[in-house]
């Protein structure tokens, strides 16, 4: 079976960064304080050296005539034995004094380079031993005389820093598995969970929105669970008022049709039917047909209110937008015996569309007019302050329970689906009004008018060319 290693996955490249940082750590902390360590035996090991090797050198450049003997005597008054060789020699590089042991590959190359004036220290590690030779040429009134030559070998602090080296990288490997262990536990938890959000989303996208992911912890990964949580339940609920939609419309597009076929059967049936009884049906079918395009054009109206397409606003005048809205309505207010009261002020202009405005007042002096009674009356009010143009319509109709005010904008929805219906309603025209108020920056309230009815005043932010 061939394992495949996803080199781009999240894990993996977590893993490289993490294993490189530990690389990069653990080499510093392996390599950084022996070298350091090392470094200061062997500045120690040359300071020493170096003042006991010219202490050596001046004592024997005034011995006249230097032979072993009191070399030897030289070393045991200045107290040199810890060294393990000690070579001194003449100008000539001729052995006087040589104590024996360790042998260094450079014992001659380094007398012969204090012969020529020069001192030499050189200091390694060898094995668990620091091996240092340190020569310095003897002279005596500016001639050189001869040569002296030390070697130590310290096996004491070799095995010191190589105790170091052995626990530094027991540490460092006990600190790599533990941070592997660490990162393996985080990522695979943290990944985890992201997969768990993206089947969520997967869940979803298939077209289940009443899925919720269980979110826990407040970091960012269950903020986005939160997040996705609170957009599927939007989704949910858009969703769920699409189907609403759908079926409401499709039940009043069907309303209208049952009747016209109803009807045109009867004609059809009916044989020998009197032409007046004909001329009714077909009136019938007329107003049927009459209210269905009514309610196609809502429809329509609606959904270009719906639509996100950009709407170039321009200045309206609200108040020839009203004279033109009540020149249509007056007729229903004579039929109906309601009569209309108007107070219009100048001046009141907002930045909307001609087209939007009129459905909002015609919906609002329709409803005022269709839901009265006999001999009620209208208010249609239009008044503007500095700031805000206030849009009143009243009227001493049935009016609108309190807890029906919330309903009305609804779409389809009636208060009294048969008076509504009678009175050729779709219960479409509030939400036009309502989408059109909203979509220019203007605000809707209804209430009560007293003694009896209803009122809604809608304000929009009142247009001044000094305002832009
Ligand atoms: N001025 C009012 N007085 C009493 N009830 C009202 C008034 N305006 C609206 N309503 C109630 O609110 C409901 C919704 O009104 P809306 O204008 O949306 O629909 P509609 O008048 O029934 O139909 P459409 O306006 O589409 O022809 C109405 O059916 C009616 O019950
Ligand atoms: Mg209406």
């Amino acid at each position: 079976m061939k394992r495949i290693i996803n080199t781009g996955s999240i894990r993996f490249r977590f893993f490289v960064f993490i294993a490189l940082l530990l690389l990069v750590l653990l080499l510093l902390l392996n390599f950084y304080p022996t070298i350091s360590a090392r470094d200061a035996v062997y500045q120690e090991k040359q300071s020493s050296m170096s003042s006991r090797g010219a202490a050596l050198a001046s004592a024997l450049a005034v011995l006249d005539r230097p032979d072993e003997e009191r070399v030897a005597e030289v070393l045991r008054l200045l107290e040199i034995q810890d060294y393990d060789r000690v070579l001194f020699t003449d100008s000539e590089g001729r052995t006087i004094y040589d104590s024996g042991g360790a042998d260094d590959a450079h014992v001659r190359e380094d007398v012969q380079t204090a012969l020529s004036s020069k001192t030499v220290f050189r200091s390694s590690l060898r094995g668990e031993s620091f091996s240092s030779g340190y020569a310095i040429p003897v002279s005596a009134q500016g001639v050189i005389t001869g040569a002296v030559y030390l070697h130590e070998s310290d096996a004491e602090r070799g095995q010191i820093l190589h105790g170091m080296q052995v626990q530094i990288r027991t540490v460092s490997l006990i600190i790599a598995a533990a941070a592997l262990v660490m990162a393996a536990v985080y990522s695979s938890g943290t990944l985890r969970r992201v997969q768990e959000l993206s089947a969520s989303m997967r869940i979803v996208a298939g077209g289940d929105y009443s899925y919720r992911m269980t979110t826990s912890g407040t970091d960012e990964l269950a903020e986005l669970g939160n997040e996705f949580n609170e957009l599927t339940e939007r989704l949910e609920d858009t969703e769920r008022q699409r189907r609403r939609f759908v079926s409401d419309a499709s039940h009043e597009l069907k309303t209208p049709l049952a009747s016209i076929r109803l009807l045109s059967d009867s004609i059809v049936q009916t044989e020998g039917m009197d032409s007046a009884t004909v001329r009714e049906f077909v009136t019938d079918i007329g107003n049927e047909a009459e209210r269905l395009q009514r309610t196609t054009e809502k429809l329509l109206a609606l959904s270009r209110l719906d639509d996100d397409i950009q709407i170039v606003p321009e200045p309206v005048d609200v108040r020839q937008v009203t004279l033109d809205a009540l020149a249509v309505l007056r007729p229903l207010a004579e039929e109906r015996r309601v009569t209309i009261r108007t107070a219009l002020d100048d001046g009141c202009v907002v930045l909307a569309t001609v087209d939007d405005m009129f459905h909002i007042v015609f919906n609002l002096i329709e409803n005022a007019i269709k839901y009265n009674v006999p001999d009620g009356s209208v208010g249609v009010f239009l008044h503007a302050d500095e700031e805000t143009v206030s849009f009143t319509v009243e009227d001493t109709g049935i009016g609108i329970p309190e807890d029906e005010t919330y309903n009305i904008f609804a779409r389809f929805y009636r208060v009294d689906k048969a008076r509504s219906r009678e009175a050729g309603g779709s219960g479409l025209g509030l939400s036009i009004v309502h989408d059109a108020v909203k979509a220019h920056g203007g605000s809707i309230a209804v209430g009560q008018n007293k003694p009896q009815g209803s009122r809604f005043i809608v304000s929009f932010p009142l247009y001044s060319i000094e305002r832009t």
